[in-house]
C-alpha cells in the first residue's frame, strides 16, 4: 500500500514532521520534486533537523530513500545530508539518486543573482529555475554523468561557453573553469556513487510486491509551475500528478494522499496573498509558529486559513486524507477566521484563479468562529480537543469534504493525533 504526502499550501505546511511520521512505516521513501529550497523541519529521537533534499525515510534504517528523476539535485548537500544522518542513526542510510535527475551547478545561483529573480519572486536562490531551465533547454548536467568524468566535463564546458558568453561582464561567471566545476562534483558525489541508477524499476519493483512505498512531496500546491499563482511559483510540478513523470512508471495507484496543511496560511516570497494579516494578529502567528523560512531565514507572511485555496488544491491532487497541521498556534486567539468566497468586482469567483494577478484583485470573505483560549493538552482523538478546536477542525471537514485524518498540536512526533507512534 503506498501513501503520497503532499502540501496543499504555499509549502512549510509541515510536510516533515508528518513524512517522517509515516515513513516509520514504509520500506521506501521517495522524493519526487524540488530541490534544495525545501526545507522540511523533523524531531527525530528528540533531535531538530532541517533537510532540504534527503527524503525523510533515511532517518530509519532499513527504508530505502529515494530521489527521483523530478528532482533538482545538489550533490554537495546531498552528500552533507547523508553524513549528518548517518552520525545521527549510526549508520549510512540506504540512498538512491536516479541517474536522470539534473544537478544544480554553482553557476545556476550565479544566474539566478545576474538575472534578479530572487528579489523579483522572492526565490529561495538555490538556482532552482535556472536548473530546471538548463534541463528542458538540452543544456543540463545529470546525475549519471558523475559516473563518467568525459561526459561531465563536456556537458559543464558546453554551458559554461555559452553562459560566458551572455554574460561577458560577470566576473563571477567568467571565473568558473570546466575542469574545476567537474572535479567537484565528482569529490562532492563519490561516497554517493553506488546510489546513482535508474530508479525506475526499483520503485516500480517495490509497488509491484506490495511494498510500502511512501511519496514525499515538496514545496505547495499553489506553488505547482502550471497550477500554482503563476509567476509566483517554483519550477516543478508539486501536486500528485508530478509523481508519474518524475518516476517514468505509469503512475501508481495511491489510494492514500494525505494533504498537509496548516490550521492558518503562510508563504514565504512575492505573490497576493488574499487572506494576509499585515497587523499584530499576523505578527502573532508568526511569532507563535516560528514562521522564520527553514531553508532562507526569511520571515514568513501569515494570514487566516483559505479555504477557496484549500479546495481547489485537495480538488487538484485528488486527496482523500487532510494532515492537519499547527493547531496549537491559533491557542491564544479569541476569534479565528476561515475565508469561504472571493469576490472579484463584486462578484462571486466561481474557480480559484490561475494567474497571480487575477488572484490579487480577490477579495476574501470571512466567516468567524470562536477561538478556545486554552492549551490543547495531550489529546489524543479530535474529540478530545477543547470544543471550540474540535468544532475548527470538524468546520474545515465540512467545507472541504474531506476527512483531517491527522491533527498536529505541535512540532513534536508525538504532539500529533492520529498516527500510530
Ligand atoms: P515543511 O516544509 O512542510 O516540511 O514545513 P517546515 O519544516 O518548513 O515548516 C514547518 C514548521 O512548523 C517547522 O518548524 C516544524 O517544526 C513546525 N511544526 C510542524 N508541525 C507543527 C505543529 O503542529 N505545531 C507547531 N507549533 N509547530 C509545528
Ligand atoms: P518546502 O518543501 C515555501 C517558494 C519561494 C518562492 C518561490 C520560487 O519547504 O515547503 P524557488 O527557489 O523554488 O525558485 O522559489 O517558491 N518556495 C517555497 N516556499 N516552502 C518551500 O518548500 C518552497 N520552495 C520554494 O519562496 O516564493
Ligand atoms: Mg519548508
Amino acid at each position: 500500500m503506498s501513501t503520497a504526502v503532499l502540501g496543499l499550501q504555499w509549502g512549510d505546511e509541515g510536510k516533515g514532521k508528518i513524512t517522517h511520521l509515516l515513513a516509520r512505516e514504509a520500506d521506501m521513501v521517495v522524493r519526487f520534486n524540488g530541490g534544495p529550497n525545501a526545507g522540511h523541519t523533523l524531531i527525530d529521537r528528540g533531535v531538530k533537523f532541517g533537510t532540504h533534499l534527503i527524503p525523510a525515510g533515511a532517518f530509519y534504517p532499513g527504508v530505502t530513500s529515494v530521489l527521483a528523476a523530478g528532482m533538482v539535485v545538489d550533490i554537495e548537500l546531498l552528500s552533507k545530508e547523508i553524513r549528518a544522518v548517518a552520525d545521527h542513526i549510526g549508520e549510512t542510510p540506504r540512498v538512491l539518486l536516479a541517474e536522470n535527475a539534473h544537478l544544480i551547478l554553482p553557476y545556476h545561483r550565479t544566474l539566478e543573482e545576474l538575472e534578479g529573480s530572487g528579489a523579483r519572486f522572492g526565490t529561495t536562490r538555490r538556482g532552482i529555475a535556472p536548473a530546471y531551465r538548463d534541463k528542458v533547454a538540452h543544456v543540463g548536467v545529470r546525475a549519471g554523468d558523475l559516473l563518467d568524468p568525459e561526459t561531465l566535463r563536456s556537458r559543464i564546458a558546453w554551458r559554461l561557453d555559452l553562459l560566458k558568453r551572455e554574460w561577458p561582464a560577470s566576473e563571477e561567471m567568467q571565473a568558473y573553469s570546466a575542469g574545476a566545476l567537474a572535479e567537484l562534483l565528482l569529490a562532492a558525489g563519490k561516497e554517493l556513487r553506488e546510489g546513482i541508477c535508474d530508479v525506475s524499476p526499483v520503485v516500480d519493483e517495490a509497488l509491484r510486491k506490495g511494498k510500502r512505498v511512501l511519496f514525499e512531496g515538496a514545496q505547495g500546491t499553489l506553488l505547482d509551475v502550471d497550477f500554482g499563482t503563476y509567476p509566483f511559483v517554483t519550477s516543478s510540478t508539486t501536486t500528485f500528478g508530478g509523481i508519474g513523470p518524475s518516476l517514468g512508471i505509469p503512475l501508481p495507484s495511491i489510494d492514500r494522499r494525505v494533504g498537509v496543511a496548516k490550521a492558518y496560511l503562510t508563504r514565504v516570497g512575492e505573490g497576493p496573498f488574499p487572506t494576509e494579516l499585515e497587523n499584530p494578529v499576523g505578527a502573532g502567528l508568526r511569532e507563535r509558529g516560528g514562521e522564520y523560512g527553514t531553508t532562507t531565514g526569511r520571515p514568513r507572511r501569515c494570514g487566516w486559513l483559505d479555504l477557496v485555496a484549500l479546495r481547489y488544491a485537495a480538488t487538484l491532487n485528488g486527496i482523500t486524507e487532510i494532515a492537519l497541521t499547527k493547531l496549537d498556534v491559533l491557542n491564544e486567539l479569541d476569534e479565528i477566521r476561515v475565508c469561504t468566497e472571493y469576490r472579484i468586482g463584486g462578484r462571486s469567483a466561481e474557480r480559484y484563479p490561475l494567474s497571480g494577478e487575477r488572484l490579487a484583485r480577490c477579495e476574501p470573505v470571512y466567516e468567524a468562529v470562536r477561538g478556545w483560549r486554552e492549551a490543547l493538552g495531550n489529546p489524543t482523538s479530535v474529540e478530545s480537543l477543547p470544543k471550540a478546536a474540535a468544532n475548527y477542525v470538524r468546520l474545515i471537514e465540512k467545507k472541504l469534504e474531506i476527512r483531517v485524518g491527522i491533527v498536529s498540536y505541535g512540532p513534536r512526533p508525538e504532539e500529533t493525533i492520529g498516527t500510530t507512534l
